[in-house]
């Protein structure tokens, strides 16, 4: 059985020819994972014979990577506003520019709070926010059962269950009287003509349906931003996340005279990513 160094090595190669960005770092995580070992070990055991297990383990593992599966599906996990979440292939794996609606709706939420989130998904923006906010409660909402399920698994594993409501809807439809200080979302924004431009990694893994509304990117943000003044309490939020370029667009859809101080933040990279609105 090859030791670690020679396994690395072989692994690089292997990520390299298909096309993977920094294969080595790359093949170090996989190792690691399949070892069940932090870097350290890496190399302080460099000379460690993998056992035949190990061995069969970890190339299983390099096959999926090298087929570009994202190494978040192959572990199962993504860390989210310092948390970790359960990720399968039925949710999209949590981005670090999501983290700015977190905070944002922790500073907008009263005491007592209540918020809905359209388009759940692993459930990482609820839970962080009601981990964070011990007093508020949620309703979240999603278009995919399957979805809903690790969202489920998540807030009982940060043990926010009994403060969130899971239902399955398109858009707002489930919803009936409920009124809340804040509505929050990270809905499908990619133009369907640009699935095909992005990395293989996000077009041939990520739920399509968590990508794009199968338009032109916009249509869910426009149905949000139109139905949301019947679910706000007066001076309630709505902070939702958009695409490159959206913004100018998105703004224009709060044409009614209900909303009021429309904003568009920047995430840490200065591009246009969340646009925050207060109704009256
Ligand atoms: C971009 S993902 C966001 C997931 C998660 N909130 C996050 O930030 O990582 C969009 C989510 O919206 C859901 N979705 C798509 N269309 C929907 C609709 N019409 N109504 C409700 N949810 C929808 C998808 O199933 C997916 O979970």
């Amino acid at each position: 059985m090859p030791n670690i160094t020679e396994t690395l090595k072989q692994a690089a190669e292997v990520l390299q020819a298909s096309g993977i960005q920094e294969p080595r770092r790359e093949a170090n995580s996989l190792l690691a994972f399949a070892l069940q070992k932090d870097k350290t070990y890496l190399i302080a055991r460099s000379e460690h014979k993998l056992s035949t297990e190990e061995e069969k383990r970890f190339q299983e593992f390099l096959q999926r990577r090298a087929k570009r599966e994202p190494f978040q599906y192959i572990t199962g996990k993504q860390e989210f506003y310092g948390l970790d979440f359960t990720i399968t292939k039925d949710v999209l794996i949590p981005r670090p520019e999501t983290e700015l609606i977190v905070e944002n709706a922790i500073k907008l939420l009263p005491k007592n709070g209540k918020f809905c989130e359209v388009g759940i998904g692993s459930g990482c923006i609820s839970t962080a926010i009601l981990h964070e906010v011990k007093t508020a409660s949620a309703i979240g909402l999603d278009i995919s059962e399957n979805a809903l399920k690790i969202a489920l698994k998540n807030t009982q594993q940060h043990k926010v269950f009994k403060r969130l409501q899971l239902k399955i809807s398109n858009v707002f439809e489930v919803l009936k009287s409920e009124k809340f200080d804040l509505i929050v979302s990270n809905p499908p924004y990619v133009p369907s003509a640009e699935i095909e431009t992005l990395p293989a990694e996000v077009r041939c893994f990520e739920p399509i349906t968590a990508l794009t509304d199968g338009k032109d990117g916009l249509s869910i943000i426009k149905k949000i931003i139109n139905d949301a003044p019947k679910f706000l309490k007066p001076r309630g939020f709505l902070l939702i996340e958009i695409g490159f370029n959206q913004a100018d667009k998105v703004k224009s859809f709060f044409s009614s005279n209900i909303w009021q101080k429309i904003e568009v933040l920047p995430d840490l990279q200065g591009i246009p990513r969340i646009v925050k609105a207060k109704i009256r």
